[in-house]
């Protein structure tokens, strides 16, 4: 970057900076880090997987993975014993998943922010029995963008999550490259973060920590502990995944050096945005552009909060940029197919869900058998989202949103492209414009929930079904049946 370009843009951020206080932990927090954070593992990179023929073989399988050098710890993966293969999805081409389960415990899988009929979203009402399969179809819509997968088992996403089921996929857009690094593990770097608590033994421990559940002193990037990662290029993309169960990460460098956010949740923004740090809750994504010099070694971390959630500054991964890191590529100027924003109509419909404790939305835990609300297909309607007391982060299913406020503020630029997550912290309120699909169907419901794992299972979600607009009135409310409806 060009150097007085990058001192205007150090002044810019620097109120952003400001903003976010490094604080001590608050009681009741993460527990603290019980080694002192060393890079000693290469950065495990998940393979990735493409399927000329459209199809995908996914199966849940416990494993044991070395976390901790020579004390194997038992983990779940997809494909292997930890996470999953980079599902790479051609925008526009019909695919099929077989996803099988060699677990002893039911699950699902839910792909995170895809745009599908509810019957193949791997919801609660998509369970996958011990030696099951389960084969949803789709034709990919989504813009180029990073998605993820995970279960959604009813009550059990919160445990199944931290064992380490999770992937990313990846939409791809032939039409849509804009000149952003584009190889796999060399200069387009996947970060799935997950905050853990590792024991000397290996051991994975859950509920860590009152009301949140679980969370962790430690944060694995892409299942490694302690990860260093080799950089052959001076101009790096990487996307970033929230993959944790409650923590709140402020993602920067440890020199604070600025970078490029390029991404959201689901897809460009109009042009990149330059920042010092990045808020990502649970479940949301961001791709960003980062510059090294040859030679140099850097450590990616996030910084703490004033919250439980956000607490504690920690290392990621250590960046080591080889002495002879080149890049022909450049940051882009701007991107000229970036989804606009969605714009409600004048009279738009309004709802209004009151996040409430750690298990309610609106007075009621989730219930598998009622429908919350009834959407029109293709409308676009403004969702109002409150807090009582807790920090939340609120996911839709079958819809692209955008921010239109924070408490009545625009919301921070990094966060203005489309999305499916949004973070609220304690006591807050967020208005969403939200773009519904036009798949219907009156028997398979989406879910939005909080994606704080712990509050999705202990109820804090609801239910609503995609309808044709002549037909809202006469939907029925209930569904007929509990664990299995839709089957
Ligand atoms: Cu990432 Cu309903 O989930
Ligand atoms: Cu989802
Ligand atoms: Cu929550």
């Amino acid at each position: 970057m060009h150097p007085s370009r990058r001192s205007i843009l150090l002044a810019t951020v620097g109120t952003l900076a400001a903003a976010v206080t490094s604080a001590c932990a608050p009681s009741g927090g993460a527990p603290s880090p019980s080694r002192p954070w060393t890079p000693r593992t290469p950065q495990r990179i998940p393979p990735e997987l493409r399927a000329a023929d459209g199809r995908f073989d996914l199966t849940v399988q416990a494993g044991m993975t070395e976390l901790v050098p020579g004390k194997p710890t038992e983990t779940w993966g997809v494909n292997g014993p930890l996470l999953g293969p980079t599902l790479r999805l051609p925008r526009g081409r019909r695919v099929t998943m077989a996803v099988s389960n060699a677990t002893s415990e039911t699950t699902t899988l839910h792909w995170h922010g895809m745009m599908l009929p509810a019957a193949m979203d791997g919801g609660p009402h998509q369970p996958v029995e011990p030696g099951g399969t389960w084969s949803p179809t789709w034709v990919v819509r989504n813009s180029a963008s990073t998605l993820w997968y995970h279960p959604h088992t009813h009550g059990q996403t919160a445990a199944q999550v931290h064992r380490g089921v999770a992937g990313l996929i990846y939409i791809d857009d032939d039409g849509a490259e804009d000149g952003l690094p584009d190889e796999y593990g060399v200069d387009d770097i996947p970060l799935v973060l997950q905050d853990r608590t590792v024991a000397e033994d290996g051991s994975l421990e859950f509920e860590t920590v009152p009301t949140f559940g679980q969370m962790g002193p430690e944060v694995l990037v892409n299942g490694t502990l302690g990860a260093h990662l080799e950089l052959g290029r001076t101009l790096v993309r990487l996307r970033l995944l929230n993959g944790s169960n409650a923590r709140v990460y402020h993602f920067c460098f440890a020199d604070d050096r600025p970078f490029a956010v390029v991404g959201g949740d689901l897809g460009r923004l109009p042009r990149p945005l330059q920042t010092t740090r990045l808020r990502l809750g649970p479940g949301e994504r961001a791709e960003l552009l980062a510059e090294f010099t040859p030679g140099e070694t850097v450590r990616a971390m996030t910084r703490g909060g004033q919250d439980v959630v956000d607490a504690g500054d920690l290392t990621l991964l250590e960046f080591r940029v080889r002495e002879d890191a080149a890049s022909s590529r450049r940051i882009p100027v701007e991107f000229g197919d970036a989804p606009p924003p969605i714009e409600p109509p004048d009279h738009a419909r309004v709802r209004r869900f009151a996040l409430q404790g750690h298990d309610e939305i609106n007075g009621a835990s989730m219930d598998m058998t009622r429908i919350d609300e009834v959407v029109p297909a293709g409308a676009t309607e403004v969702w109002e989202i409150t807090n009582t007391v807790y920090a939340h982060n609120f996911h839709i299913h079958g819809c692209e949103f955008t921010i239109l406020d924070r408490d009545g503020r625009p919301p921070e630029p990094w966060e203005s492209g489309r999305k499916d997550t949004v973070h609220l912290p304690a006591k807050s309120a967020v208005r969403l414009a939200v773009q519904f699909g036009d798949d219907t169907s009156a028997e398979h419901p989406y879910m939005y929930h909080c994606h704080m794992l712990r509050h999705e299972d202990a109820g804090m979600m609801g239910q609503f079904v995609v309808v044709p607009p002549g037909d809202v009135d006469s939907t029925a409310r209930t569904l007929p049946t509990g664990d299995h409806a839709g089957h």
